[in-house]
């Protein structure tokens, strides 16, 4: 067993507990465990490589001493104690939004650019889940030939609302709830089984939603891409419990034959096609969900426009869209 005294902060929630089994399946040198969460949670008993582990309030004195945080607890916990942690000695990775687009903090998807994590002061913030899975599959055309172009519809999974937004589908796929309303405490702004709701996150003034523009802002700073480079994005919630689809329309700068797309995705970390679909091979939510990789299928030339293809993308959000990638973050930093 490794050495090193790990915080998970917001150790309850689906991305936590999903930090725990990743921390636990990759054998990361955790020498002391400490799980963190709202009063609500404290003393409760969770169980951590074979033993029970029990909830501490999340405060100044619990990050005393701690070499690593992993924070997924909301954006303002961050913001109130990331900042402790690292004062106190800590290297904290990032799972909200809090400083994602500070020009300080490392923006980081370990199969993308992995070198950004050496630049950092203290904090690390992981991407969005919805930008992950996306960069992931397209990283390797943009090797391949530069990127000019992205056009993403996405279809998200409950999960992106955490373990509340999951409970919440699951209620109302059994039942609960009149017909067109939503589940008591349901995170959404509608009911999500039988339906698709084309809003997450706020409204900003250009009329996109938050989600849509964070694809643009964490896609720009990830891939290293111009401002003047299109970029945009539709995000609907679809009842779906935890991975993440994503129809996306790439144009880059030369000609490329979907052979040499599929080779190069292929040949990347973290990626894998499968693209086959008149034998309905293609990947779906429910075939990745609980799966480290992103997958890639219906990869095809647009019949008209030039330099330009539609990729089918789906992965685990909770997964490689937060828990791994912030799991794969630390271990570029520790192992
Ligand atoms: P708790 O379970 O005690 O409320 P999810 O996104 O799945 O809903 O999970 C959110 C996580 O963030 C939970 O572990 C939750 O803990 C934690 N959390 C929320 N607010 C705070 C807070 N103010 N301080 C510490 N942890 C928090």
């Amino acid at each position: 067993m490794g050495n090193l005294r790990v915080a998970v902060a917001g150790v309850t929630g689906a991305v936590g507990q999903e930090i725990l089994q990743v921390l636990e399946s990759r054998q990361f040198p955790v020498g002391e465990l400490v799980p963190l969460a709202s009063p609500r949670s404290r003393g409760k008993k969770l169980r951590f490589r074979g033993e029970d582990v029990e909830v501490r309030v999340l405060d100044s004195d619990s990050l005393q001493g701690v070499d690593l945080a992993l924070f997924s607890a909301g954006s303002s916990t961050s913001k109130k104690f990331a900042p402790v942690a690292v004062a106190r000695g800590a290297v904290v990775v990032d799972n909200s939004s809090a400083f994602r687009y500070e020009s300080e903090v490392p923006l980081v998807v370990p199969e993308v650019n992995p070198g950004a994590v050496q630049k950092h002061q203290g904090i690390i913030a992981n991407p969005n889940c919805t930008t992950i899975v996306m960069v992931v599959a397209i990283a390797p055309i943009h090797q391949l030939s530069s990127i000019r172009r992205i056009v993403a519809s996405t279809y998200q999974a409950a999960s992106g609302a955490g373990a509340k937004g999951m409970d919440a589908l699951v209620r109302e796929l059994e039942g609960a709830g009149a017909p067109s309303s939503c589940a008591p405490d349901s995170p959404f702004p509608h009911r999500l089984a039988g339906n698709l709701v084309p809003r997450i996150d706020d409204v900003q003034e250009n009329g996109y939603t938050k989600e849509e523009m964070k694809m643009v802002w964490e896609t720009q700073k990830i891939m290293g891409l111009k401002e003047d480079i299109p970029i945009s994005a539709t995000c609907v919630r679809v009842p779906v419990e935890r991975a993440h689809s994503e129809s996306v329309q790439v144009t880059t700068e030369d000609a490329l034959s979907l052979d040499d797309i599929r080779a190069a995705i292929n040949a990347a970390p973290g990626v894998t096609v499968l693209d086959d679909p008149r034998q309905d091979h293609y990947p779906t939510p429910l075939d990745i969900s609980g799966k480290d990789s992103v997958v890639v299928g219906r990869i095809r030339r647009h019949p008209i426009e030039p330099n330009t293809y539609d990729l089918w993308i789906v992965g685990d959000q909770i997964r490689k869209g937060a828990a791994l990638n912030a799991v794969q973050i630390a271990e570029q930093v520790f192992c």
